[in-house]
Parts: structure tokens; sequence; C-alpha cells
């Protein structure tokens, strides 16, 4: 279990950040938030809780921008039925506000929650409450009610998104240590001046100095793919080459906004990368947490891996209990 945010506010203000620069509906790009999979379970499982717990209370643990609850559009929700989304993002809760207008919104660390105990008929988490550390896990077992369900998406130590996660981050990081991107602005900074009308000379100095760096680019495509890291590598990679090689034609502002951005932005990445892969599960964690809940007097209704086509590695833990 990854340190809990709690402990760690500049970690939440990453998220925050996140959240405030994403437009997007969910945390990862592909094969993860917004699977297929995933949304048939959350969509069969508000069908049955919708009906089952007319008037209900349903709270989604640091849900983001709403990717479970969007499970729920189109169903027919009863007049008193509750629906709240948490987070300690007030970025992402935002997002929910304007996606959901008729959604609850609540900012806080899943680790503390401001609500009573045993008031819940749903309490769901999407590679949420992992995050937040030993204590979220303890917070969302007293939140349901006798008869309530806890469903719970979370991150699998050897899935495919920890794997996405790996890679993205192994791969930023070379890119931070490359050091590519302060001598690109560099660069650029000198071609500018030398189309203002100084000599090409430190120009052409600085860019032969960029090339092998630029080039070291590649090996991390090949070994990880050109798609790594939202294809943050591919882009530089391709708009470098281009704007250095129709630099007249770019704003000299915009280009280095630009790559000043992403120097800026990178370390945060990479460490919400890290984050993302020390919060996956690992079997003996999962079946601890499984035999903590049994403990509490909740009956396990699924606890396995989740499969997908395609690949042998599972996408996530999927675990529904109830509370007798
Ligand atoms: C990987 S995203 C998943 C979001 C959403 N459940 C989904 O499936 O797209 C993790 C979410 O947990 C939130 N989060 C991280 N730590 C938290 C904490 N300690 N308390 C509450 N929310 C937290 C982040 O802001 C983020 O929205």
């Amino acid at each position: 279990m990854s340190d809990s945010i709690f402990d760690s506010p500049a970690r939440a203000n990453e998220w925050d950040r996140y959240w405030k620069g994403s437009s997007s509906a969910n945390a990862y790009s592909a094969g993860g938030s917004k699977h297929p999979v995933l949304q048939q379970f959350w969509r069969e499982l508000f069908m049955a809780s919708l009906s089952e717990y007319p008037q209900g209370r349903m709270i989604d643990l640091c849900g983001g921008s709403g990717a479970v609850l969007s499970a729920a559009e189109g169903l027919s929700v009863s007049e008193g039925t509750e629906l709240i989304s948490l987070d300690i993002s007030v970025s992402a809760l935002a997002l929910v506000v304007q996606n959901y207008p008729y959604v609850q919104t609540i900012a806080a660390d899943a680790a503390h929650i401001p609500l009573e105990s045993k008031t819940m008929d749903l309490v769901s988490s999407q590679f949420g409450i992992e995050y937040a550390g030993e204590q979220a896990m303890s917070e969302v077992a007293r939140l349901p009610r006798k008869g309530g369900k806890l469903a719970l998406v979370l991150h699998h130590s050897d899935g495919l998104i920890q794997q996405e996660c790996a890679s993205s981050a192994d791969a930023i990081q070379r890119l931070i240590d490359s050091d590519l991107i302060s001598m690109a602005l560099d660069m650029f900074e000198k071609g500018y001046s030398m189309l203002r009308g100084a000599g090409s000379d430190e120009f052409h100095s600085a860019a032969r100095a960029v090339n092998p760096v630029y080039r070291s680019l590649e090996p991390i495509m090949d070994e990880h793919g050109v798609h790594v890291a939202g294809e943050t590598i591919a882009t530089l990679y391709n708009r470098i080459a281009e704007i250095q090689k129709n630099l007249p034609r770019y704003e000299e502002t915009e280009v280095i906004g630009w790559l000043e951005a992403m120097a800026s932005e990178l370390p945060a990445y990479a460490d919400r990368m890290v984050a993302m892969c020390q919060s996956g599960q690992s079997p003996e964690q999962f079946k601890s947490f499984c035999a903590h809940l049994s403990q509490m007097n909740y009956r396990i209704q699924q606890a396995h891996p989740q499969q997908i086509a395609d690949t042998t590695l599972p996408l996530a833990w999927m675990l529904v209990a109830e509370k007798s």
C-alpha cells in the first residue's frame, strides 16, 4: 500500500493539478477507467442497487471526474436517491458537477471521511481508495449500513495498468534525466536570435549538442512503444524536429512556452505514475483485505482478478461484498 495522500499534501496537489488540466473523463488512456468491462460491471451494479435501494444513498469514493457514476447515466433514479462523489481534488469534483449536476460532492481525504458509519447503501471506488493508504480501507468498510454493499475495483500489482504506469514512469524519468528539454530550449532561443540577425554558429553548435540527446528518445520508444506516457515522448520527438526544420513558421513565445510548461509538468507526471504503480494490490494484500471484510460481517459476493481479451494480464481486482 502506498503512503496516504493525507501525509503527502504535495501528492494531493498533484492530483488537483492533473484534474485541473484535464477535460477528459478518466485518469488513464487505454485499458483504464472506462474500459467496457468496467462500465458493464458498474452499470449492472447500479441497475441492481437503484431498484434494491429506492431512495438509497450511494457514494463513489475517489471518484475523479465521475467515471463510475457515468455508468449510472440513463438509468431511472427514483426521487430521494442520493448520489455522492468524494474526492480529494476540488478540480475533479468541479468536473463531476459540470457533467452530473444531480450528484452531490464532498471534497475530503478518503482516509478521513466526514460521514457517519452505516449510512450508505452502496459504497463504490474504482482505482481510488488504494491511493489513500491503509486507513481508507477501514474507512470504506464502516460506511455501508446492514444490507448495504461495498463494490471496489482495485489496482492489481501485476496488472495491465500497473505495467502501463511502470513503462510511463520509466520513459518520463529517462526523458527528464536526458536534459533534452533544457537543451532544446537553449537551441531554439539561439535559433530565434539567429533569425533576428545574430550569427548562426551558436545555433548550429547547440543543434549538434541536442542531436544525440534527441536520438536517445528512440530507444525509449522502441522499448515501450510510441504511445508510452500518453505519447509525450513521441510528440516531443516529432515536434522538436518539425520546429527545428521550420523555425520561422513558429512563434518564439509559443515554442518556449510549450517546452517550459512541459519541463515543469514532467516531474509531477512521473510522480503520479510511480504512485499508481505503488497503489497496486498484490494477491496477498487483496486476500487479506477480503478476510478483514469477512471478519467485519461482510458476505463476499465477488472477489477475483478481472481478465480482459487480448492480454494475459489482469485489468483489476473486482470485489463486491454485502454487509450483514
Ligand atoms: C486513478 S484516479 C481514479 C478516478 C476515478 N475513480 C476513475 O476511475 O477514473 C484516483 C482518484 O483518487 C483521488 N484521490 C487520490 N488520493 C485521494 C485521497 N486520499 N482521498 C480522496 N481522493 C483521493 C484522485 O484525486 C483521483 O481522482
